[in-house]
C-alpha cells in the first residue's frame, strides 16, 4: 500500500561533483535518504511506467537505502526497477543497464573512492536516460526541492530479497533482480579482442588486478580470470566488503601501495591495475612504471584503433581542464576535435551524446568512452590489455615511445586534505584577486603568460559553468591550476595541479617532483599555501 509520509527539509542536501555525499550517520537521520530520493523524483517528469535502474557499490548502508529506493519508486509510479543482485552494480555497469534497457534513469548508491563503514561515507546520485550523471539543471532542481519538501511517497511492502535473481513485485511494480556482471561483460566483449588478450595471457603474460574489496571484484574475476584466462588469484581483494576492509578504495599510489610495490619489485607481473569503490576509476601500472591518468588517456586515444570497438577511429577527445595536455597532442596529430571541460564526468555527456568525442579522461583516474556515460575502470584495463596484445610490447616501451613521439607532460597533483574551509576559500579568493595583475610577472625563470578562473561554455547546449578552477599559465606551456575538491565530506580539500611540457626525449626520465620543483615553489608563493593553511606539505601527492 502506498503511504504519504510528512517530512521536514534538511538544509544540507546540495549535490556535489557527483551526487549527494555525506557520512553514514547523516544519512541515517530520520527521512534523510527519503527526502533526497523524493526530491529526485519530484524533479523529473514522465517516468510513469518506465524503468528505473538501482544499484550501488556495496558499501555500508547500501542495502537499506536500496530497499527504501525500490519502495519509493513503486509508490511514485515507476513501472519497473532493475536492481543488481545483492544490491551491487558498478557505476559503469549501471550506466550500461540504463542505456541497454532504455530505462528512464538510475539511482546509484556510492561515495566512489571514499571510505565506507558505519561512520564513513555514503552517497546517492541520479543518472539520466543517457546513462550519465544528471546535468546541473537537474541537480539544481533536486537541491531546490530538498529545501521545501514536506512529504514523500513509499510503499509499506516488506523488503524484497535481493540475493536471488528473478522477477519480484512491490505493490504493482515489477522488480527484476539481475546479474550485475552479465550485461557489462557482454558489452566488453563487443569492444575488445578477447581472443587476442587470451592468447597473450596464455603465452605467459601476467596480470595483477586489485579490486580493493570494492565493487569491481566480481566483474574482474569473471572477465579477467574466467573469460580471459588470467591465473586464479590474479584478481586480489575481490570480495566487495561494506567497509572495503577498512581501506580507502581509491586506486592511487598511496592507497594501492601494495600493488605499486609489487609492480616495482623484482618479480613484477607484466601489468598491474586497480579500480575504486564503485568501479569507475582506474590505476594502470606497468612493470617498473606507473602511468599517470593524464598520460593514460593520451596513450589509449593514440592506440584505440587497435581495438575492434574503435577500429574506425575516434570522433574527438575530451579532458577535464586540470588534466594534462598530453591528450591534446594526440588529438592534434589525429586531426580530431579536442575539448577541455570542467572537472566532473557529467560535462562529457553532451559531447558524447552529440557524437563529438569518443574518448574522455580526467586526471582523477577516470577514463572512458562513448560505450557508456560514466568513466569505466575495467574498460581502461581492457583497452590497455588489447593494445598490449596487438603491439606485443611492454607498458614501459609503449609509454617511452609515446613520450618520444609526442613529448612528455610532467604532471603531479598535490592535495591538501581537511583544510579549514574558511582558509581554503580565502586562498582561492586571494588568487582570484591576483588574476589581473599576474600576467607578465616573473618568478625566477618562469614568466606568467595568462591567468584566469576557468569558465566553460558547453558547445552543445551553450550552458555556462563559471569558477571552475584558477589557471596560471607560464610562457613555454607550463602551468599551475588550483581548485577546491567537490567530493570531500569534511573540511575543504585544496588541489594543486602542476604541469610542465618537455619535448626533449633525453630529458624524459627525470623524477617528476624534481622536474616540477620550480613550479611547485611558485605555486606556494602565489597562493600562500603554507601561510594560509598551516600545512608544510601536501597530504597526498599523485
Ligand atoms: C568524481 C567525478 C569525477 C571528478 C572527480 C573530481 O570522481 O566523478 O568526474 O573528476 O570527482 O573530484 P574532486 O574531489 O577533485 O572534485
Ligand atoms: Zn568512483
Amino acid at each position: 500500500m502506498i503511504k504519504i509520509v510528512p517530512t521536514t527539509p534538511y538544509p544540507d542536501q546540495k549535490p556535489g561533483t557527483s551526487g549527494l555525499r555525506k557520512k553514514v550517520p547523516q544519512f541515517q537521520q530520520k527521512n534523510y535518504a527519503e527526502n533526497f530520493i523524493q526530491s529526485i523524483f519530484d524533479s523529473l517528469e514522465g517516468f510513469d511506467n518506465k524503468i528505473l535502474v538501482i544499484g550501488g557499490d556495496g558499501r555500508y548502508y547500501n542495502r537499506e537505502v536500496i530497499q527504501i529506493a525500490i519502495k519509493m519508486a513503486a509508490a511514485n509510479g515507476f513501472g519497473k526497477v532493475m536492481v543488481g543482485r545483492g544490491g551491487i552494480l558498478s557505476t559503469p555497469a549501471a550506466s550500461n543497464l540504463i542505456r541497454k534497457y532504455g530505462a528512464f534513469g538510475g539511482i546509484i548508491l556510492s561515495a566512489s573512492h571514499n571510505p565506507g563503514g558505519p561512520t564513513e561515507d555514503f552517497g546517492i546520485k541520479y543518472n539520466a536516460s543517457n546513462g550519465g550523471p544528471a546535468s546541473e539543471k537537474i541537480t539544481d532542481a533536486i537541491y531546490a526541492r530538498t529545501k521545501v519538501i514536506d512529504s514523500y511517497r513509499i510503499c509499506d511492502d516488506p523488503d524484497i530479497s535481493l540475493d536471488v535473481p528473478g522477477i519480484k513485485h512491490v505493490d504493482e511494480m515489477e522488480v527484476a533482480v539481475v546479474d550485475p556482471v552479465e550485461d557489462y561483460a557482454a558489452l566488453m566483449e563487443t569492444l575488445f579482442d578477447f581472443p587476442a588478450i587470451k592468447t597473450m595471457i596464455q603465452s605467459g603474460f601476467r596480470v595483477a588486478f586489485d579490486a580493493m574489496s570494492a565493487v569491481t571484484g566480481p566483474y574482474a574475476k569473471e572477465i579477467l580470470e574466467n573469460r580471459l584466462g588470467a591465473a586464479k588469484g590474479s584478481v586480489k581483494n575481490f570480495m566487495p566488503l561494506p567497509d572495503f576492509g577498512g581501506h580507502h578504495p581509491d586506486p592511487n599510489l598511496v592507497h594501492a601501495r601494495a600493488l605499486y610495490d609489487e609492480m616495482m619489485g623484482p618479480d613484477a607481473p607484466d601489468f598491474g591495475a586497480a579500480s575504486d569503490g564503485d568501479g569507475d576509476r582506474n590505476l594502470i601500472i606497468g612493470k617498473g612504471i606507473f602511468v599517470t591518468p593524464s598520460d593514460s588517456v593520451a596513450m589509449l586515444a593514440a592506440n584505440a584503433h587497435l581495438a575492434p570497438g574503435y577500429a574506425a577511429g575516434l570522433a574527438g577527445i575530451a579532458r577535464s581542464m586540470p588534466t594534462s595536455g598530453a591528450a591534446d597532442r594526440v588529438a592534434e596529430k589525429l586531426g580530431i576535435g579536442m575539448y577541455e571541460t570542467p572537472t566532473g564526468w557529467k560535462f562529457f555527456g553532451n559531447l558524447l551524446d552529440a557524437g563529438m568525442v569518443t574518448i574522455c579522461g580526467e586526471e582523477s583516474a577516470g577514463t572512458g568512452s562513448s560505450h557508456v556515460r560514466e568513466k569505466d575502470g575495467l574498460w581502461a584495463v581492457l583497452l590497455w590489455l588489447n593494445i598490449l596484445a596487438v603491439r606485443n610490447e611492454s607498458v614501459k616501451d609503449i609509454v617511452t615511445k609515446h613520450w618520444a613521439a609526442f613529448g612528455r607532460n610532467y604532471y603531479s597533483r598535490h592535495d591538501y586534505e581537511e583544510v579549514d574551509s574558511d582558509a581554503a576559500n580565502g586562498l582561492v579568493d586571494n588568487l582570484r584577486d591576483q588574476l589581473a595583475t599576474l600576467p607578465g610577472k616573473k618568478f625566477g625563470e618562469l614568466v606568467v603568460q595568462t591567468a584566469d578562473d576557468f569558465a566553460y561554455i558547453d558547445p552543445v547546449d551553450h550552458s555556462v559553468s563559471k569558477n571552475q578552477g584558477i589557471r596560471i599559465l607560464f610562457e613555454g606551456g607550463s602551468r599551475v591550476v588550483f581548485r577546491l575538491s567537490g567530493t570531500g565530506t569534511s573540511g575543504a580539500t585544496l588541489r594543486v595541479y602542476i604541469e610542465r611540457y618537455e619535448p626533449d626525449a633525453s630529458r624524459h626520465d627525470l623524477d617528476t617532483q624534481e622536474a616540477l620543483a620550480d613550479l611547485i615553489a611558485v605555486a606556494d608563493e602565489i597562493a600562500e599555501i603554507t601561510k594560509r593553511t598551516g600545512r608544510l606539505k601536501p597530504s597526498v601527492i599523485t
